[in-house]
């Protein structure tokens, strides 16, 4: 495990990007799993710089997100369609059909998770996953529990991680029940994985995941059996480490 300690988000956030231009330029046709969420805003806007400034092309490369609210239709300001194409897709020159996001709106969300899971396995390995952390250890939408799934499933969120994500909608209530997530076998199979962390709020449980017991309790904590797991934190994130 590699653990990088940054004292401002702008650094942090241009060496999260670029550990993924490294990617696109070494790899004809790079897989991305990619992140929602506040933490990762400011590393696609770093790459999105760095990719027109050094004429970049990401028009062989793939993309997976990990998760997607079920209910929010792409149109919808807080669905993760719209994040990805607000803070990424839409500033650079991925083909559409080539960037992949489990759909919310699915008539059957369970067969939607069978076909994501589908598309990945004709994709082969992730090369790079980004991540982020929930307040309670989960990643993507995997939940703390006494067990994880491997594939793509349907979840039922936290009232804790309904509340985090409830500062992103007008009320609690429009918050959604259910997501759509990438499961933790298909996260740990990822060549290399990048978790990104910020802010105190975070320090407790970024300490716990990478420091104590391996367990499906704290999702995060699987991370540590990775062979190529890549921390990048902010200092008051990285405080307890
Ligand atoms: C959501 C997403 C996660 C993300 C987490 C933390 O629940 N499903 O993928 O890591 O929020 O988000 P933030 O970066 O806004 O704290």
């Amino acid at each position: 495990m590699d653990i990088r300690i940054f004292d401002s988000h702008e650094a942090l956030d241009k060496a999260a990007s670029e550990v993924m231009v490294e990617l696109a330029r070494s790899k004809e046709r790079p897989v991305f799993g990619l992140a929602t969420g506040g933490t990762p805003v400011g590393i696609y806007q770093a790459l999105i710089q760095v990719f027109s400034e050094e004429r970049l092309s990401l028009k062989h490369a793939l993309a997976f997100n990990l998760d997607e609210y079920v209910g929010l239709p792409p149109s919808h300001s807080q669905s993760y369609a719209y994040y990805m194409l607000q803070h990424l897709f839409g500033h650079v020159d991925m083909p559409p059909d080539q960037r992949h996001i489990p759909d919310g709106m699915a008539r059957d969300p369970h067969q939607e998770c069978l076909r994501y899971d589908q598309l990945l396995a004709e994709a082969g390995r992730i090369d790079l996953q980004l991540l982020g952390l929930g307040h309670n250890g989960h990643i993507g939408f995997n939940e703390p529990g006494r067990g994880l799934e491997r594939g793509t499933h349907v979840v039922s969120l936290q009232e804790e991680t309904r509340e985090a994500n409830a500062r992103f909608f007008s009320e609690m209530e429009e918050v959604p029940k259910q997501a759509i997530t990438m499961g933790m076998g298909t996260i740990l199979q990822a060549r290399m994985i990048l978790l990104v962390v910020k802010g105190k709020d975070k320090a407790d449980v970024l300490s716990s995941a990478l420091t104590g017991p391996i367990t499906t309790e704290l999702p995060a904590s699987l991370l540590q059996t990775h062979p190529h797991l890549l921390v990048m934190a902010d200092r008051e994130a990285g405080a307890q480490l």
